[in-house]
This record gives structure tokens, C-alpha cells and sequence, in this order.
């Protein structure tokens, strides 16, 4: 070897030397950059907050971060190599279960980049937590699985969460079903976001899920849907809840019902509206018995006011019982003394007449007693004390008024009973015009200072009647004539008859009636008269006691000018037994 080539030698070793150490030199470096990366990445994985776990192809762990030795609570190194579904997953699930679908999955032809799934682990004291895994597949450079590397999170409590949030949702529709109402809420465009099933029944649809994101227009009551859509608008621009209203609505069955209804607008946490919610019940059938309960109530009230007349009628009839048996009486009593007091007064009429013929011859013969000044002065004296002119100009005067008093009282008791007849609950032929006047001469002191009576009486024919309660009538209506006039009046009493039926008018020059209260004068209870003066039942027990006779009361009137109240009576009694 020559000098020569011994240095060249020399001179190429020491230049692989230096080469050497310069690879060993950047080999040093780039291990201590992999170190650094590797301790970057090991600190990154420990970092997170999820566990992060690489498999090799037999499932066993190759790689866990800090927190999936935190979970299993064992330290890295003792579990490495660890066959993680066997020992870590719940049994038997883990390892008969997944085992065999994590080989298929790194064994199989076709590999997915990742692969989503969920199942738990059992933590170091035995307690499962359900994780949501995150896999992805580690390959070499070949491209051959090698592994995986998944990395999971515990949503045990999300799932919980989730599990009551869905629970609380169920009861929520379970309720909302339940009640007895009609339940929907809408978005602020008016699409429905829900609603209960009798809800979306109404609206003709299966169940409340074919409602979601439809609006009114696609209901059963797309012709109201304006109308309702406006409410709802308004409702919820003016953020408040409008309670308890009724409206109408046509259902799917084409059924006009009535509801009441409620609105509430949704409001968020922001106070930004999301919507409305509506509530409503189907009220028509608390309407038609609300309607039905005001005809009883109404029924109830004219039977009420039937037998508050039949009442008062029966006290009054009772009353004129009594009052006719009593005139009956007397008239029995008086009759007598009346008979010999009658007919003493005529005869003394003419006893007294006689004596005053005598009385006047007498006088004649005064001239011839001039002689006998004593006896003619004392004659004198005797005529003066007696005051002898007046008393032959009264005494016949005051027998004659006597003999008319006597007519009157006894006329006064006739009429009291013939008012009242006591047989008046007892149907008899009697003339209405002598009823008429019998009433008249009840009345008449309250009569004669305010009206001139003026008769045109047609000569009525007698009739089949109940004239004690007919001369009720008659009463009445002379009463309310007086009571119309307010200075002095007429009262015209007219009769009239045909071949069926006869009449009685009871005409007055009074006030005359309103013709707005004209068809209310016969209402019980109706009258314009102050308290204590009318009690608006004389003219509806008029018209009752009209009826029983089947006839006919009807008025005319013009204000200002007077009234005319006609009673109508069959002239014979209806055969149908009723009217008793
Ligand atoms: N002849 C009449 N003229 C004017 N108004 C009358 C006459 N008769 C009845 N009325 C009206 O009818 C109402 C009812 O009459 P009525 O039943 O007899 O009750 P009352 O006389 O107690 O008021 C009276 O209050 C009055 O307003
Ligand atoms: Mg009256």
C-alpha cells in the first residue's frame, strides 16, 4: 500500500467518520424531535377530556390516554395489552357481542374511515357509563389495518338527561291528550308546531302528527281560518292572553259548534314571542241545556205566575163568598124591619097628609076665634114655638127622603149580593147588563166625582156564565177607566151580542196606553200605576177568568185620547168540560 493510498484511505475514513457522526448526529436529533412530538401528542391525548383508547387487531389495548386510566382507575402500564372488550365492557355483552364486530370491522374487505357507535364501559368500581365512540382505523404504511383508535365520551348523564326530557314529553302529551279540551300552539307564521289528538280529530286529521307545519287553511274550517288567524295575530303582537271567549266553528263533520276558547302567547325566556297556544271546549251542548234550563225556568216562571193568579182569585172570590153571604144575611135580617119600616112610612105619609088637612081647616076657622084674645094668643104662642110653617113645608119632605132611603140601603144590599153571588162558582144564565150595573153601583162613590156614566146597552140576551167572576172583570176594567182619567172623564158602558156570542165595552176618555205597552197590559205584574196603587194583576186575572169562558179580551187605545176593553163571551157554555 503506498503512502499515497494510506492517506487516501485515511482520509475517506475519517470522512466516513464524520458522516457517521453527522447521521448519528441528525438521527440523535430527529429521535429527540419524535420524543418531543411523542410527549406533545401523549400531553394532547391527556389533555382531552375523553377517552382515547387504540386497539391492535386482536382488541386488545395498544394506547389509553390519562383519562381512560382515570375511568378504569389502573395505571397505563398495566393496561396495555389488556383484552379491552373481555375485561372492560359489560358482560356478557362486550365479548360476545362487540368482539366479534370489532374483528369483522379490522379483518373484514371493506373498511370504513370511522365509524360511530355507543356502548359503555365499567369504571374501576364496577359502574357502567355509556360512552359515545369515535373510531378510526390505524393502517401502516402498507395500508393494512393495524388497529384502531377510538375515542369515546361519557354521556351517561346527557343520556339521562335526554331520557327524562323525553319521559316529561310523554307525560306532557299524555296530559294534554287527556284533558277535555282542544289543545294547539302555532308559530309566529301560524303553522301548527302541535297540538292534541282531539285537536287534530277536529281538524279531520288522523293524529296530531299530521298537523305539524300545516296551517288553518288546510283544515276543516278553512273558510274561518282568516278569522281565526287574525286572532291569533293579534294575540300574539299584543303579548297578552285573551281568556274564555266563545266562538263558532265548523268541524271536520261539517257541524256548526260552539267553543270557548282561550289564547296565550309563547314567550321565551328573552321575551321574544315563538308563538301562540290555543285551548278551547266544544260548550254547544252546555248551550242547548243552558238554552232548554231557560225554557223550564221560563215555563216555570208562567206556572209560578198561573197559580200566584189562581191564588189571588181564589182570595177574591173567597172574599166576595163571604161578603155576599154576609149582604145575603143582613138583606134576611133587615127585610123585615125594612117591610114594616116601608110601609109604616107610607101609611104615616098619609096620616101625616091627613093631619095637615086637618090642620089647615083649623086655620081657617082662626078669624072666628078672634074674640077669645087669650086662647088665640096662646094658639099664637104654641105655632111660633112649634115653628108650624116650617114644619108643614119639611114633614112631608123628610118622609118622602126617608121612604128613599130606605129604597137606596135596601138597592145597596140587593146589589152587594147580586155582586157577589154566592153560587158564583156555579155556571147559570145570567144578563151581563145587569151585572154591569150592579158592579157599577160598587164603584160608583169613587166613580160619580170623576166621570159621567153613559150607557148604550143593546138589551143583551142572558148567558151561560160564572157572573160573580165576570162581574171581577167588569170591576177591573170600571177601575182602570176611572183611574186613566185624570181631571173628569166619560165612562161608556156598550153591550152588543149576535148568534154566537155577546159583548161588553168598557169605554174611557183617559191617558189611553202607550203602544209599546199595549200588548204588555195583560202580563201579570205589569202595571205603570206607583207602588201601593196598581199590582198589574187586575187585568190578567181578567183575561184568565175571560178565558175560563172561552172568550176573548182585547183592547184598543190611543194616547191621550182613551182606551176601549171589549169582553167577547160564546152565548152558550163549551161543551169540552173545561173552563170550570
Ligand atoms: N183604561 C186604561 N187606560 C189606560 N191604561 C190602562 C187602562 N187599563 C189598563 N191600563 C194599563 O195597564 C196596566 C195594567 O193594568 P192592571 O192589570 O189592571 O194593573 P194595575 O191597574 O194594578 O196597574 C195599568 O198599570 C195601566 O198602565
Ligand atoms: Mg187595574
Amino acid at each position: 500500500m503506498s503512502e499515497q493510498n494510506l492517506a487516501d484511505l485515511q482520509r475517506q475514513i475519517e470522512h466516513e467518520r464524520a458522516a457517521r457522526k453527522q447521521a448519528e448526529r441528525s438521527l440523535e436529533e430527529k429521535i429527540s424531535e419524535l420524543t418531543f412530538a411523542n410527549q406533545l401528542l401523549q400531553r394532547y391525548l391527556d389533555s382531552v377530556p375523553c377517552i382515547m383508547v387504540a386497539l391492535d387487531t386482536r382488541g386488545c389495548i395498544s394506547m389509553i390516554n390519562r383519562a381512560g386510566c382515570m375511568l378504569l382507575d389502573q395505571p397505563e402500564s398495566a393496561l396495555l395489552g389488556q383484552a379491552w372488550f373481555e375485561r372492560f365492557l359489560p358482560q356478557p355483552d362486550g365479548g360476545s357481542r362487540l368482539l366479534p364486530a370489532f374483528l369483522q370491522l379490522v379483518g373484514g374487505d371493506v373498511h370504513p374511515r370511522e365509524e360511530l357507535s355507543e356502548y359503555p364501559v365499567v369504571d374501576g368500581s364496577g359502574q357502567p357509563h355509556l360512552m359515545a365512540w369515535h373510531t378510526a382505523m390505524l393502517t401502516d404504511q402498507a395500508g393494512r389495518i393495524v388497529g384502531t383508535l377510538s375515542s369515546g365520551e361519557d354521556i351517561t348523564e346527557r343520556k339521562q338527561a335526554e331520557t327524562a326530557i323525553a319521559e316529561s314529553r310523554k307525560l306532557l302529551l299524555k296530559i294534554i291528550d287527556t284533558v277535555p279540551a282542544r289543545v294547539f300552539w302555532k308559530d309566529p307564521d301560524l303553522r301548527f308546531l302541535g297540538c292534541n289528538t282531539a285537536f287534530a280529530r277536529d281538524a279531520g286529521m288522523q293524529s296530531s302528527a299530521d298537523m305539524i307545519g300545516k296551517d288553518d287553511y288546510q283544515m276543516a274550517w278553512a273558510a274561518q281560518a282568516d278569522f281565526y288567524r287574525a286572532d291569533d295575530r293579534a294575540v300574539m303582537s299584543s303579548g297578552t292572553p285573551r281568556l274564555n271567549f266563545e266562538e263558532q266553528q265548523t268541524t271536520a263533520s261539517g257541524e256548526t259548534v260552539w267553543l270557548r276558547t282561550s289564547k296565550v302567547p309563547l314567550v321565551n325566556d328573552d321575551h321574544e314571542t315563538f308563538g301562540v297556544l290555543g285551548i278551547y271546549e266544544d260548550i254547544t251542548e252546555y248551550r242547548r241545556i243552558e238554552a232548554d234550563n231557560r225554557v223550564h225556568v221560563a215555563e216555570l216562571t208562567a206556572l209560578n205566575t198561573m197559580l200566584i193568579e189562581a191564588q189571588n182569585q181564589m182570595l177574591r172570590s173567597v172574599k166576595m163568598a163571604s161578603v155576599g153571604q154576609l149582604a145575603a144575611g143582613v138583606l134576611q135580617e133587615i127585610n123585615n124591619p125594612f117591610a114594616f119600616i116601608n110601609s109604616h112610612l107610607a101609611a104615616l105619609k098619609g096620616h101625616v097628609a091627613d093631619l095637615l088637612g086637618v090642620l089647615d081647616a083649623y086655620r081657617q076657622a082662626e078669624p072666628a076665634l078672634a074674640v077669645h084674645a087669650d086662647l088665640m094668643a096662646a094658639i099664637e104662642r104654641a105655632k111660633s114655638a112649634a115653628n108650624l110653617d116650617f114644619v108643614r113645608q119639611d114633614i112631608l119632605n123628610l118622609i118622602t127622603e126617608s121612604l128613599d132611603g130606605v129604597h137606596r140601603v135596601k138597592t145597596i144590599v140587593e146589589n152587594l149580593r147580586d155582586f157577589s153571588r154566592v153560587d158564583s162558582a156555579e155556571w147559570h144564565q145570567a144578563n151581563l147588563e145587569k151585572g154591569l150595573e150592579s158592579t157599577l153601583n160598587i164603584v160608583w162613590n169613587e166613580i160619580k166625582y170623576k166621570a159621567t156614566i153613559k150607557r148604550e146597552y143593546a138589551g143583551l140576551p142572558e148567558i151561560e156564565c160564572l157572573s160573580g167572576q165576570l162581574n171581577q172583570v167588569f170591576l177591573n176594567l170600571l177601575a182602570n177607566a176611572v183611574q186613566a182619567i185624570d181631571e173628569r172623564g166619560v165612562i161608556t158602558l156598550r153591550t152588543g151580542f149576535d148568534d154566537d156570542t155577546v159583548w161588553v165595552e168598557v169605554v174611557d176618555t183617559g191617558r189611553g196606553i202607550d203602544p209599546e205597552q199595549l200588548d204588555r197590559v195583560f202580563e201579570p205584574f205589569f202595571t205603570t200605576k206607583p207602588a201601593g196603587k196598581g199590582t198589574g194583576l187586575g187585568l190578567s186575572l181578567a183575561y184568565s177568568i175571560v178565558h175560563r169562558h172561552r172568550g176573548q179580551l182585547e183592547v184598543r187605545s190611543k194616547v191621550g185620547k182613551g182606551s176601549a176593553f171589549r169582553v167577547t163571551l160564546p152565548r152558550k157554555r163549551a161543551t169540552d168540560g173545561s173552563g170550570s
